[in-house]
C-alpha cells in the first residue's frame, strides 16, 4: 500500500488523570477520622508508540474505556501527555467529542466560520464553501438556528462537515460513524474515500469492525490504555475479537438489560456439539444458543426471543418461540431453551446476541438482555468470501 513517510507519531507516550475518591463511607469513620479525600493516579494511555504514514487511513479500535479517544487527545495535542512526545505533520482538522468547538448560543452559520478560521481556513475561503458545507450536513433552514437546539445527529453532522472542507493534511475522528442516520453515514464513507483517494492521512476511532475493515489500511487495538497490537485490519481484528467474551453477566459487565423481572435469563451460552460453552462458531456447522431462565411465579405463554447484531448494532435477524408456535401454556422455575441450527449461516465476523422473555403479545418485557453475548464467526464449511451471510447458491455452468 502506501509508503509515504511518517506524518503522525506517538512515541511512549502515557497519560495519566487523578481520580478523587472519597474514602470514608460511614458516618462513624467520617466523624473519628474527618472526610478524608484521595487522589489516585490512573494511567488512561501506558507507553504507546504508534506512526501514522502519509495517505494512510488508520483506525483505532478497542473496548470502552480502553484510552482510544485519550489517545487523539494527545495526538490533537487538546492533552499533554505525562511521558513521551507526539509529532503530528501538515494541516490537522479534528472532529472528537460531539460537539466540542461549538458554541451553543451561536447559530450554525456563525459557528462554521468561528470553527473555520479556527480550523485555519481563510474568511473568503469559508464563504466560497459555505453552502457546500451546509448541504453536507444537510442541516437546512436550521443553519440560523442556535446550534443548543440542534439533535444530536444535526450537530455532529455539522461538525463533520466543517471538519472535512478546510482541506486538511490529517484528519481525525471519533466515533462520527455512529452517530447520524443511514445516508449520513453513507455520505461519510464516500467522504472518507474521497480523502484517501486524494492522499489525505484519516486517523479514525470506531466501535464499527465493518468500517474499520472496508476503510483501514491499518489497525491499532488497545486495551486498558495499551497497545496490544498494530497491524492489518485482519489480523488485529482477529486478536481482538478473540478475547471478546463470550457469556455477560449484566452485572459485571454493564450490559443494557430491562423488564419487569418476574421471569429472568440469566445466562446465555453458544454450545459446542458437546456441550461445551464456546465463543467461536464455524460457519456452515451446526450450532446451538441455549437460554437459561428462572422464573418465579408461573408465567402465562411466555416467549423467548433472539436476534443477532452486527458490532455496530445493525440488526441481522431475530426469532422468537412464538414465531414457531413453541409456546407453552405455562412456565415456572428453573429452565433452559435452546435455539438450534443444523448450518450456521453467518459469515467470519463479530457478531453480538440480543435475548429477550416476554409475554405473549410481545408488548410486555420481562427481561431483555441487549448484547449479551458476543462470538465470534470462523470459515468453518461454507464457500461464501465475503459479506455477512452464506446464500448457499449453486453454481453450474452449462
Ligand atoms: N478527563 C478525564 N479524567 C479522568 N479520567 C478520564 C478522563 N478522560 C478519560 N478518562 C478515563 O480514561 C479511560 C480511557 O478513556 P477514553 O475516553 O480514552 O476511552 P475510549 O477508548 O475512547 O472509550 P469509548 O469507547 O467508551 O469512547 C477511561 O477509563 C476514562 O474514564
Ligand atoms: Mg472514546
Amino acid at each position: 500500500m502506501t509508503a509515504g513517510p511518517v506524518v503522525v507519531e506517538a512515541v511512549n507516550v502515557s497519560k495519566k488523570f487523578k481520580l478523587v475518591h472519597e474514602r470514608n463511607h460511614s458516618l462513624k469513620a467520617t466523624v473519628l477520622r474527618g472526610r478524608r479525600v484521595v487522589a489516585e493516579d490512573f494511567w488512561a494511555l501506558r507507553d504507546v508508540s504508534l506512526d501514522v504514514r502519509e495517505g494512510e487511513t488508520f483506525g483505532l479500535i478497542g473496548q470502552n474505556g480502553s484510552g482510544k479517544s485519550t489517545m487523539l487527545k494527545v495526538l490533537t495535542r487538546i492533552l499533554t501527555p505525562n511521558e513521551g512526545r507526539v509529532r503530528v505533520e501538515g494541516k490537522v482538522s479534528a472532529l472528537l467529542e460531539l460537539g466540542a468547538g461549538f458554541h451553543p448560543e451561536l447559530s450554525g452559520r456563525e459557528n462554521v466560520f468561528l470553527n473555520g478560521a479556527i480550523l485555519g481556513l481563510p474568511q473568503s475561503e469559508l464563504k466560497k464553501r459555505f453552502d457546500a458545507i451546509v448541504d453536507f450536513a444537510g442541516v437546512g433552514d436550521f443553519i440560523d438556528e442556535p446550534v443548543k437546539n440542534y439533535s444530536s445527529g444535526m450537530y455532529v453532522r455539522l461538525g463533520f462537515s466543517v471538519a472535512i472542507n478546510v482541506d486538511p493534511d490529517v484528519l481525525f475522528v471519533d466515533e462520527v460513524l455512529a452517530v447520524g442516520d443511514e445516508e449520513f453515514q453513507r455520505k461519510c464513507n464516500d467522504k472518507f474515500s474521497e480523502l484517501r483517494n486524494a492522499g489525505k492521512t484519516i486517523v479514525l476511532v470506531t466501535h464499527s469492525m465493518s468500517a474499520v475493515s472496508n476503510l483501514c489500511d491499518r489497525v491499532a487495538w488497545f486495551s486498558k490504555g495499551k497497545l496490544m497490537k498494530m497491524g492489518s485490519p485482519r489480523d488485529t481484528i482477529e486478536a481482538y475479537s478473540a478475547t471478546t467474551r463470550i457469556a455477560l453477566r449484566l452485572d459485571e459487565f454493564g450490559k443494557a438489560r430491562w423488564g419487569s423481572g418476574e421471569g429472568r435469563i440469566v445466562g446465555v451460552f453458544w454450545l459446542s456439539p458437546g456441550g461445551e460453552p464456546i465463543s467461536r462458531l464455524d460457519g456452515g456447522r451446526p450450532a446451538r444458543l441455549r437460554l437459561h431462565y428462572e422464573i418465579d411465579e408461573p408465567l402465562i405463554r411466555p416467549v423467548f426471543a433472539a436476534s443477532i447484531q452486527l458490532e455496530d448494532g445493525t440488526e441481522l435477524t431475530s426469532t422468537s418461540t412464538r414465531d414457531v408456535g413453541c409456546v407453552p401454556e405455562k412456565l415456572q422455575g428453573n429452565g433452559h431453551v435452546d435455539l438450534t441450527f443444523d448450518a450456521f449461516p453467518l459469515l467470519p465476523g463479530t457478531y453480538n446476541v440480543t435475548v429477550a422473555l416476554t409475554d405473549f403479545s410481545r408488548i410486555h418485557d420481562y427481561d431483555v438482555r441487549k448484547e449479551i453475548v458476543s462470538f465470534a464467526v470462523d470459515p468453518g464449511v461454507l464457500n461464501e468470501m465475503s459479506g455477512i451471510f452464506a446464500m448457499g447458491g449453486k453454481w453450474e455452468v452449462h
